[in-house]
């Protein structure tokens, strides 16, 4: 084994892990264009420890990894802060290489390998309990539960001497790392902060009571670094990272502005959907965001919805229902717990409109989701009476932005 691809964190701690920039849906549910790493970082002290393996998908490039920082020392611990398949699907393989190797996890994560897996543990455990420390030597481990971030069983390790975060999904993002592992080593705000955004809301977005109680158990620690299971590792600029989680977590938007959410079957909605955008345009809106939900993945749509603090939802009826990709766009906006936004409606129908009253409906549903008067109305295509509906509309969009 003399391939290999890692990174220094401390000299002790090692990046260890991989990217897969073939895979095309995370969770065989989210397009991955930029690919998606799966992190694993490998501490060598009087003993070594693994935080959590890896996708099957690169375990290959993730063992050369292993044995190249080992470098001919066995391994003594894995941890398993995470028991998602991404991240242990090498637990079989570790446990037959490393035969000393002990697998440390909570009652729950034990129970999951269990449920997933067919392997002997007997003898082969080390089970844990919240604040439970673990002593490699100079490096001691301190487990943390963070039930439902994302998994019931889900812990983050922290590390006493060089104030380490191991994060598990936690601060994690879609994106292959492109050998640049740090933060600040790659320009976040432009290539990274959409796909984490995406990340975030569509894994654990439901979560956010959650999130907020990891935060709040996490703030007594001094954190130097943080060590996710995907994308970057943090270690400068925490309070950026942590001020995106506290608006995520709370279902606060980032940016006082627009987006305009639309179906559309032959152009009509769409141009419904234009003319507001130009008419909020006109009255000084900035960065007025306008998507097709038959021709955007719903996951950028929820990330939008977090993101944005006011939405319009145009769409037309549809057997007598609301348009399909509308109504898979509002299922996933009450599964991932979307509240707090300012929404306007904008229905279509040629003879029996009842577009808007569902999806007020549907919206009803939510927490805490104000709906603006007036719904707009279009009875097959933009006529010149439904302008002045649509300007009182903008009217009452601007009017909100701006208190
Ligand atoms: Fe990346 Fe919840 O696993």
């Amino acid at each position: 084994m003399n391939l290999y691809c890692t990174r220094n964190i401390t000299d002790a701690i090692s990046w260890v892990g991989g990217s897969d920039r073939r895979l095309a849906l995370f969770e065989n549910l989210f397009p991955i264009p930029r690919g998606v790493s799966y992190n694993s970082y490998l501490i060598v002290d009087e003993k070594t420890a693994l935080l959590d393996t890896v996708d099957s998908s690169i375990t290959r490039q993730f063992l050369e990894n292993v044995y190249h920082v080992l470098a001919g020392r066995p391994l003594d611990y894995l941890i398993v802060n995470h028991m998602e398949p991404d991240h242990c699907a090498n637990i079989e393989e570790l446990m037959l290489r490393f035969p000393q190797m002990k697998v440390v996890g909570n009652a729950k994560t034990i129970n999951f390998i269990n449920q997933f897996y067919d392997l002997d543990l007997e003898g082969r455990t080390v089970v844990v309990k919240e604040g439970d420390t673990l002593s490699l030597g100079a490096h001691t481990l301190q487990f943390f539960f963070a039930p439902m971030v994302h998994w019931p069983e889900v812990m983050v390790t922290y590390e006493q001497k060089e104030k380490i975060l191991f994060s598990a999904d936690a601060f994690g993002s879609f994106g292959a790392l492109n050998g640049n592992v740090f933060n600040d080593e790659i320009d976040f705000d432009r290539d990274w902060l959409s796909d984490a955004r995406r990340y975030y809301t569509n894994i654990v977005g439901k979560y956010g009571p959650q999130v907020q109680a990891a935060l709040k158990k996490l703030s007594a620690l001094e954190i130097q670094t943080i060590c996710p299971l995907h994308g970057p590792i943090w270690r400068s600029n925490l309070g950026y990272l942590l001020e995106k989680y506290s608006k995520w977590s709370t279902y606060e938007p980032e940016d006082k502005t627009v987006a305009i959410f639309y179906a559309s079957m032959y152009g009509d909605t769409e141009n419904a959907a234009n003319i507001l955008a130009c008419m909020l345009a006109e009255a000084g809106v900035k960065n007025i965001a306008v998507y097709d939900v038959s021709n955007t993945h719903v996951s950028t749509l929820i990330a939008e919805t977090f993101r944005c603090s006011h939405i319009v939802l145009a769409a037309p009826t549809y057997n007598m229902g609301i348009y399909p990709t509308m109504q898979n766009f509002l299922h996933d906006m009450k599964a991932l717990n979307v509240q707090n936004r300012t929404v306007a409606i904008l229905e279509n129908g040629s003879w029996a409109p009842v577009g808007g009253k569902l999806m007020r409906e549907a919206l009803g549903e939510m927490k805490n989701m104000e709906i603006l008067a007036p719904s707009v109305t279009v009875k097959s295509a933009v006529k010149s009476e439904n302008l002045e509906t649509l300007a009182a509309l903008k009217d009452a969009l601007v009017e909100s932005l701006n208190k």
